[in-house]
């Protein structure tokens, strides 16, 4: 059996000290160890983007790296985005513009998101297109997605949808990406 390495990470908010191999992917530590399931594997070539998490506040593919790298680091998972049982904005605004169809993106699009509008809060609409081109759509609905960057760009409010949690984008299981 390989050597086990402890590490120490906060997730979402919460710190966690777990025994990993070295060779454990950070996605499959989030999801099979800690349950962070809104995170998901959409490839096996580093190109789709689906498992997009914050590491220290920047995003990272959580694919391309291995948990013992996220040792003393904070990580923010799809899970981590809503706060007070509230959607975050990003959230909101892919839930009121129609941004998913199947679901299987929408993590990593937000957390992308995210990450290009704390880089650049007034994006236009070839910098949304270009900062999201590591992440990919096979519905193909870029339209609804760029559109709803650049709504929360603009500061469009929508409101509370009256979505739960439990019932929104944050919930693999209920996008049916688990
Ligand atoms: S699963 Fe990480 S880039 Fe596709
Ligand atoms: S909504 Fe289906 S892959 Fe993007």
């Amino acid at each position: 059996m390989a050597s086990s390495t402890s590490i120490t990470v906060e997730v979402d908010g919460v710190s966690y000290t777990d025994d990993v191999e070295p060779r454990l992917l950070l996605v499959q530590y989030l999801r099979e160890r800690l349950g962070k399931t809104g995170t998901v594997i959409g490839c096996d070539t580093t190109n789709c983007g689906a498992c997009t998490v914050h590491l220290d506040g920047a995003s990272v593919k959580s694919c391309t790296m291995f948990a013992v790298q996220a040792d003393g680091h904070q990580v923010t998972t799809i899970e981590g985005m809503a706060q007070d049982g509230k959607l975050a904005p990003l959230q909101e605004a892919f839930h009121q513009c129609h941004a998913l169809q199947c679901g299987f993106c929408t993590p990593g699009m937000i957390m992308q998101s995210a990450s290009l509008l704390k880089e650049n809060p007034h994006p236009t609409e070839t910098e949304i297109r270009e900062g999201l081109e590591g992440n990919l759509c096979r519905c193909t609905g870029y339209q609804n997605i760029v559109a709803a960057v650049k709504s929360v760009a603009d500061g469009v409010e929508y409101g509370d949808s009256g979505l739960s949690v439990s019932e929104s984008l944050t919930d693999g299981e209920t996008a049916g990406v688990k």
